[in-house]
């Protein structure tokens, strides 16, 4: 099956499930005149991300590698107007770019950008004894994910969903051979979500706008 078909089916999927957005749509633009990289989610991704925190009735999220904040703006808004997200971002340009992207889409009193590298931020925030998270999206530098997912843990309840972005890396996952940081984080992060007894979870390969890559959703089953 060729790229080729993969973008057309997006863009049929997306034509009739997500409508067009004009604040998404300047958020992309205003990523793209401050030449950040294309790497957010696709928009049908940043939909079910919303969904997903929809069905959870979240109420408070933290994202680990905000970008310019395009999937942060698709969670914060599933939450109500007193709800909370909170997003990592070490590179201060893509938070600039994402503050200035809450502002335009509304979300500036919902959404907290903290900059510096997540492993940093992260023992800031539970030296907060900041509250769980309903859901976690973990979306930064690949070969830190094992990392991220132990925190994902510490910051849980029973019933959080954890989200990790881009476990398939072009099918290369699969690959025992293949020694990419990248790979790897991803490979580790999929044998510690299959090995890990508070977690149920499952990862779906996905195809499309954004290539071929893949996303894990797990449920916290145990306190
Ligand atoms: N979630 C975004 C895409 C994030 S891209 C979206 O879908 O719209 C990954 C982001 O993680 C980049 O902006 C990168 O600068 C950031 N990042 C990389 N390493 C990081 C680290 N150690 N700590 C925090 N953020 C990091
Ligand atoms: C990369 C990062 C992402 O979060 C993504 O969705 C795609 C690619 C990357 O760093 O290459
Ligand atoms: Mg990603």
């Amino acid at each position: 099956m060729s790229e080729e078909l993969w973008k057309s089916v997006d863009r049929y999927l997306v034509d009739h499930l997500v409508p067009f957005d004009p604040v998404l749509e300047e958020a992309l633009q205003a990523n793209a005149r401050a030449e950040l990289p294309s790497i957010d989610v696709a928009p049908n991704q940043g939909k079910l991300l919303y969904l997903l925190a929809r069905i959870q009735g979240a109420r408070r999220i933290l994202e680990i590698g905000t970008l310019g904040g395009y999937s942060t703006i698709w969670l914060a808004r599933a939450l109500p107007v007193d709800g909370k997200l909170i997003t990592l971002e070490i590179d201060p340009k893509h938070a600039e770019v994402a503050a200035a992207n809450m502002h335009g889409a509304g979300l500036a009193s919902i959404v907290d950008i903290r900059i510096g590298h997540a492993l940093q931020s992260l023992p800031r925030l539970h030296a907060e004894s900041a509250a769980a998270f309903d859901l976690i999206f973990i979306d930064a530098d690949k070969p830190n994910n094992p990392a991220y997912l132990e925190w994902a843990l510490r910051f849980s309840r029973l019933g959080t969903i954890i989200v990790v972005d881009n476990v398939v890396r072009d099918g290369k996952i699969a690959d025992r051979n293949n020694s990419d940081p990248m790979v790897e984080g991803a490979r580790k992060v999929i044998e510690m979500l299959g090995a890990e007894p508070r977690l149920e979870a499952t990862a779906i390969q996905t195809v499309g706008s954004k290539g071929h890559d893949g996303f894990a959703v797990a449920l916290v089953v145990k306190p």
